[in-house]
């Protein structure tokens, strides 16, 4: 089962398109069947909520980071090359810090400041919302 982010089941609650959230629109799948956007070819895909906290890392001047943007990394908070199959149109973010510093990187993946974690993690759209199952 694909689990749906707050945004994309927002979207299939207000029915985008579809009537009461189920498709009506000729498509691949039988009528009646619960339509994803996140899984549809035209909708962007969503990122998963990999944590509900911030992830506290030391990170070093000059060296190349990958933060993963997808959330379905198995090496959070850092980018494992999983969203080439999860989740691809979702690239990670690429940084270099220019000075050896303790950070606080986001593992909500809702931060408006990536990779840095900017509190978003503390609404309720977050804090309520179901983590993917673990491997
Ligand atoms: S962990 Fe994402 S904003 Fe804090």
């Amino acid at each position: 089962m694909a689990l749906l982010s707050p945004a994309a089941l927002a979207t299939l609650m207000r029915g985008g398109g579809r009537r009461g959230g189920v498709c009506v629109r000729r498509s691949r799948h039988p009528p009646g069947v619960l339509h994803s956007p996140s899984l549809s070819s035209s909708a962007p895909p969503q990122p998963v909520i990999a944590a509900k906290q911030p992830f506290p890392v030391e990170l070093k001047a000059g060296k190349k980071y990958g933060w993963c943007a997808c959330g379905h990394s198995r090496s959070q908070p850092f980018c494992d090359g999983t969203h080439k199959k999860a989740a691809p149109g979702i690239s990670p973010l690429r940084f270099t810090p220019e000075e050896d510093k303790t950070a606080l990187l986001c593992g909500c993946k809702r931060t408006r400041s990536p990779p840095y974690c900017d509190g978003t993690h503390k609404e309720e759209a977050v804090q309520s919302a179901q983590l993917p199952p673990q491997p």
